[in-house]
């Protein structure tokens, strides 16, 4: 099947998987606003092996969001290749991405994400068992540091295996999410990534999209909190410039958002979408009564009589 990644333009934008927030609206969001690829939530290979019809239910999405690459998080590298070919046949992504660094202690301890990531000859079956079970592109996630084992470290040693794309979060797994950001270390996995190098951490704007890029040689950048409250940033970045919304077109952008919701997971969908508000109307006038508002609703016409209330 079609290497997608060796065919965007770079540099290139990847919507980053986030857990509870990148499900298909918010997916199909970023890539309206320019998103070169875009991420599912990640996805348990065991849950997959053991309750695939619930399991795939999370992970259909529409057309228009292709390139789309589903992301897999597990122990066993036999679940990730049962899984693998589960999911090429059934959901039919672009690609398919192997979680090695997800510090969550309830991923850890059941030997996925980080624990995957620091076990180098496992991570090595699970990525050997993905490939001979897809005929997807297979990338794999990282993070700059990992207990003793650098990202350069652990691409140097699975350099020999046709990964498509390698994308690195410049923090050490135990710097978690706020640590600081290494774009060197990123840089340092270059010379052993033969499909594409996707920094990721921190991006947040033009300028560290800019400094990212230029730091790290990295062929594209992964952008995952700096896109809550902000999709648009992804056209920032596409067209070089910073953008402002005006209120009006905010409260156009919410209500395209929460109807997607609705389309997808009906009205009760709009309960775990006060998140995403939370995330809109940060830094606006009046953001803290506003929010304190928004989190009370239940309906598109209760959102719809907040933001209608506000004239900012
Ligand atoms: C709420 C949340 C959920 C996340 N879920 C995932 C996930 O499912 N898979 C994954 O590889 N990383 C996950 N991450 C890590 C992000 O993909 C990303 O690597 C990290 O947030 C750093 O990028 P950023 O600074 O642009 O947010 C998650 C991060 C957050 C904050």
């Amino acid at each position: 099947m079609d290497n997608f990644w060796a065919h965007l333009a770079r540099p290139f934008t990847v919507l980053a998987p986030l857990s509870g927030f990148t499900d298909r609206a918010f997916r199909q969001i970023c890539r309206s606003y320019g998103a070169d690829v875009v991420v599912s939530e990640m996805a348990s290979v065991a849950a997959l092996v053991h309750s695939p019809e619930k399991a795939l239910e999370r992970l259909y999405f529409n057309e228009i969001e292709r390139p789309y690459v589903v992301q897999l998080f597990g122990a066993d590298p036999n679940q990730f290749g049962e899984a693998a070919r589960l999911v090429t046949n059934r959901i039919q992504p672009d690609g398919l991405d192997i979680n090695c660094g997800c510090p969550a202690p309830k991923i850890i301890k059941e030997g996925a994400g980080a624990a995957l990531g620091a076990d180098l000859p496992r991570a090595r079956q699970a990525v050997q068992a993905v490939l001979s079970n897809t005929s997807l592109p297979v990338s794999i996630k990282l993070r700059a540091q990992n207990k003793d084992i650098s990202a350069q470290q652990v691409v140097a040693y699975l350099a020999d295996l046709p990964l498509a794309a390698v994308t690195v979060h410049g923090r050490s797994v135990s710097g978690g999410f706020s640590g600081p950001v290494d774009p060197g270390a990123i840089a340092l996995c270059r010379p052993y990534v033969a499909g594409v190098l996707i920094a990721n951490g921190g991006i947040v704007d033009l300028m560290t999209a800019q400094i990212m890029l230029q730091k790290s040689l990295a062929d594209g950048i992964m952008i995952g909190r700096g896109a809550l409250g902000r999709p648009w940033i992804f056209q920032e970045i596409k067209e070089g410039r910073e953008i402002n919304l005006t209120w009006t077109e905010l409260t156009e952008l919410i209500r395209r958002h929460a109807q997607l919701i609705v389309a997808y997971k009906g009205e009760d969908g709009l309960i775990e979408f006060r998140k995403f508000l939370a995330w809109y109307v940060k830094g606006w006038p009046q953001a803290k009564a506003l929010r304190a508002q928004l989190m009370q609703i239940k309906t598109l016409s209760e959102l719809e009589n907040v933001i209608t209330s506000v004239s900012a």
